[in-house]
């Protein structure tokens, strides 16, 4: 249950693919997902609407709507203005179109409207979601930048190439003023062949984990006045998925007949593959809630002794070693 966020600042690593698949995958365990395509490109948008007309961006028609900064209910102004916000996109799993006119939100008043419209619908259509993913554009536009100050977990793709984690450093800095979500590393088209360079990207990858579990500074807050340093700290850690999608022909024809993993039986390795990224992004978004909850208590109650469990880092360290080793031993 929660709000994800797919993004990087290099194209092609991913994003697309992964966020409708988890889409997907998250759709077919029967929760009620809604896919935002925030990408102008719209390739989510275009893939699950390839036989209807091209659509228009909804939320940029609400955004650019007069009076919508004043508007008390977000979704009935849009209906009450026949911009159709949703379509359903396959069974559980809903489309908010992404389009050409996003780019009328990422400057001037567009930028400002947008700041207040994305968090408020955000907050109207959760109850009716069971996860909300967002689907971004390779960019850190102010776009991307709501997106992740909604989000409660950003996924960030690597792709395993010495630039998509260049650009995972550079997001991370660019990001550190932005409160609140988890954030998390997928490996995304990775080679199964291609033992040296997989390698020389875990190590890569490692490095600049262990930058942030030393320094723990990486997406941290700044501290607030009359906050507890400890408590502002338990959500700034970096870390590494436990899944690894591999890349595949079949991926590719997956793309181009407009099928997600679930819609092929040819598919079924992927689709695994994507079923397990689900699980672990749900469990994450679980433990979390659990955790903020702890934290609220703890803020609330005023009592000093304990800390709540980090139930998370714990959660994905043990992972991450995991794997790690696993890895480490099946490329010897
Ligand atoms: N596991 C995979 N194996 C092989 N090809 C893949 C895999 N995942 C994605 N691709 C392909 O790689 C290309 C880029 O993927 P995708 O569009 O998802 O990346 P993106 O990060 O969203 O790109 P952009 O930054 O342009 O939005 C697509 O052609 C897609 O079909
Ligand atoms: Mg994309």
């Amino acid at each position: 249950m929660g709000v994800i966020c797919f993004t990087s600042l290099k194209g092609g690593v991913g994003k697309t693919t992964l966020s409708l698949n988890t889409a997907a995958a998250l759709a077919k365990k029967g929760a009620e997902v809604l896919l935002i395509d925030l990408d102008p490109v719209a390739h989510a948008t275009r893939f699950f609407s390839r036989d209807l007309p091209r659509s228009e961006a909804s939320l940029a028609k609400l955004c650019l709507l007069p009076g919508v900064i004043n508007e008390s209910c977000l979704v009935d102004f849009a209906v009450d203005n026949k911009v159709p916000l949703l379509r359903e996109a396959r069974e559980r799993l809903v489309l908010l179109p992404g389009g050409a006119e996003l780019r009328h939100l990422v400057w001037g008043r567009g930028a400002n409207i947008l700041k207040h419209v994305l968090p408020k619908l955000i907050s109207e259509l959760k109850p009716s979601f069971d996860y909300i993913i967002f689907d971004t554009p390779p960019d850190f536009s102010i776009l991307v930048r709501n997106a992740i100050a909604t989000s409660d977990l950003v996924v960030v793709p690597v792709d395993g190439s010495a630039m998509s984690i260049d650009c995972l450093e550079q997001l991370s800095l660019d990001a550190s003023h932005i409160q609140g979500p988890r954030w998390v590393i997928a490996r995304s088209m990775v080679s199964k062949q291609a033992l040296r360079l997989r390698d020389m990207s875990e190590k890569k990858i490692r490095e600049h984990l262990q930058i942030s579990e030393t320094e723990k500074d990486l997406f941290s807050t700044t501290e607030s006045e009359g906050q507890d340093e400890n408590l502002v700290n338990i959500k700034s850690p970096l870390y590494l998925l436990d899944t690894i999608v591999y890349r595949t022909e079949e991926q590719n024809k997956l793309t181009f007949s407009a099928k997600t993993a679930f819609e092929s039986v040819a598919a079924n390795k992927l689709a695994s593959q994507y079923l397990s990224l689900a699980n672990e992004i749900d469990a994450i978004l679980m433990l979390s809630e659990e955790e903020d909850a702890e934290i609220e208590n703890h803020q609330n109650s005023n009592i000093n002794d304990q800390l709540p469990n980090e139930k998370v880092e714990k959660y994905l360290r043990v992972n991450t070693d995991k794997e790690y080793n696993r890895e480490m031993t099946s490329s010897l």
